[in-house]
């Protein structure tokens, strides 16, 4: 049973994105992607009353989570609002430039654990929903049974690297009337995976679950908006701190930073934060210091 005022997520990087945020006690700062606010709650107490904090999430399970949980904070801290939104809308959000902004990307864990909207490959008895956002039309289910078996194929191998994109397109689509589950897309798929390449480590659902994840909420494409519009809202010298859990999201970033020429460094989790939080092991931070105005 979900209990909905579980804590399910530790923040990933904490200590050392407060560090690369360079916070001042008088700053104003955007954490794009509040999740179950872990990184917020740390920004927020290094603010006094003139600095400022805009937490947003397009899901709306975060927003309610983090409102009822931190009512408190909340009540007390007229410096920090809660917001519901894209972050690749962020400059229509707010009007003003700000010190820093952090973007902690992908999936909370009460998403993928408590969410019952069919993320994980574990969650064999969930529907194939996968939007962070109800308000999206299509959910991963549509996508399989509206695109054709080539466009399903390409989604597979961009946004999931996954070497049998075009087997285990076309199983899906032979098979489509019997897919309703996690479970029925799991079967399909290791039918489709022929034994060679099946890795005894990893569950062969795991590239297509994130690519049809990826496809359902454009990952990608609200990243790329999302960082061009914070790089204008940011003031001289203000930063932005991303965190990303997958090559195809880290590509983009270090390709924008490039862009902007910023070379990059990437900080990864301690060994003993991998530890204690296994969910960390992929994650790449790198930090934007934005040099003009
Ligand atoms: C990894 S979690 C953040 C966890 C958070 N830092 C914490 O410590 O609790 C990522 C969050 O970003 C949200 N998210 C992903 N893409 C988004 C977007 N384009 N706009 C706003 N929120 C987004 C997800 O809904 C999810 O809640």
């Amino acid at each position: 049973m979900t209990n909905e005022n579980t804590k399910y997520h530790k923040p990933v990087l904490l200590k050392e994105s407060l560090e690369n945020l360079n916070i001042k006690p008088y700053g104003h700062y955007i954490d794009c992607t509040l999740g179950e606010g872990g990184h917020s709650i740390e920004i927020l107490k290094k603010l006094n009353e003139k600095g400022s904090l805009l937490s947003i999430d397009r899901d709306k399970d975060a927003i309610d989570f983090v409102k009822k949980n931190y009512k408190e904070e909340l009540e007390k801290q007229k410096n920090w609002t809660i917001k519901k939104a894209n972050f690749k809308n962020i400059n229509e959000i707010l009007n003003k430039k700000v010190d820093g902004i952090l973007m902690d990307l992908g999936l909370s864990s009460r998403q993928l654990e408590a969410s019952k909207r069919g993320f994980s490959y574990l969650e064999g008895s969930q529907d194939l929903d996968m939007r962070m956002d109800e308000e999206l039309s299509a959910k991963a289910i549509d996508i399989l049974n509206f695109y054709d078996e080539k466009t399903l194929a390409k989604i597979f191998k961009e946004f999931g690297e996954e070497r049998n994109a075009r087997r285990i397109a076309k199983l899906i689509k032979e098979n489509i009337t019997e897919i309703k589950t996690v479970q029925d897309l799991n079967n399909i798929i290791s039918r489709a995976v022929p034994a060679a390449f099946a890795d005894k480590y990893k569950h062969p659902s795991r590239r297509v679950f994130q690519a049809l994840r990826i496809a359902v909420n454009d990952e990608l494409g609200n990243l790329r908006e999302g960082l061009k519009n914070s790089f204008e809202m940011l003031k001289k010298d203000g930063r932005i701190v991303v965190i990303s859990f997958h090559s195809l999201e880290d590509r983009i970033v270090k390709q924008f930073f490039k862009e902007k020429g910023i070379k990059s460094e990437i900080i990864v989790p301690t060994q003993d934060e991998i530890n204690r939080n296994p969910r960390s092991r992929s994650a790449k931070m790198r930090v934007l210091i934005k040099k003009n105005k």
